[in-house]
């Protein structure tokens, strides 16, 4: 079973970003899997840096979307998204290292921290580019 179903109720309703949304929720769902399968340090690993690539992908195209049409609250938006990516940095070290797994409360965490950004953040930001006609 997948961690994290994709409804409507997480699309913002902007293309380009529903996109990656959907693509990051399958990431998120392939590493799921492959901790559930107990898949080796080596594997976990190389998935977690592909998951932790597209993510900085994904944060670049909405962060030139803030700047391209002046969005008031990027700066906030952009800590939440800097949080994220160094949270992820410090897990891709010490999995590499040795000194952690990708657990079930990685997961969680990862699927909270996506849920809450999408529904906030995200949605608000959307809202925002919808009202400058961008869809
Ligand atoms: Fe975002
Ligand atoms: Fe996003």
């Amino acid at each position: 079973m997948s961690l994290i179903t994709w409804s409507d109720q997480l699309s913002v309703g902007i293309t380009e970003i529903d996109e990656q949304h959907q693509k990051l929720v399958q990431l998120i769902n392939g590493l799921h899997n492959h901790m559930v399968a107990g898949d080796a340090k080596d594997i976990m690993s190389k998935v977690l840096d592909r998951v932790v690539q597209y993510t900085g992908f994904h944060f670049e195209t909405e962060e030139k979307l803030m700047q391209e049409y002046d969005y008031p609250a990027s700066a906030k938006h952009k800590h939440e998204h800097a949080d994220l990516v160094n949270t992820a940095v410090d897990l891709q070290h010490k999995l590499k290292s040795g000194n952690a797994h990708i657990t079930m409360e990685t997961m969680h965490f990862l699927q909270d921290w996506l849920q809450h950004h999408i529904l906030g953040s995200d949605k608000a930001f959307a809202d925002f580019l919808k009202s400058k006609g961008v869809n």
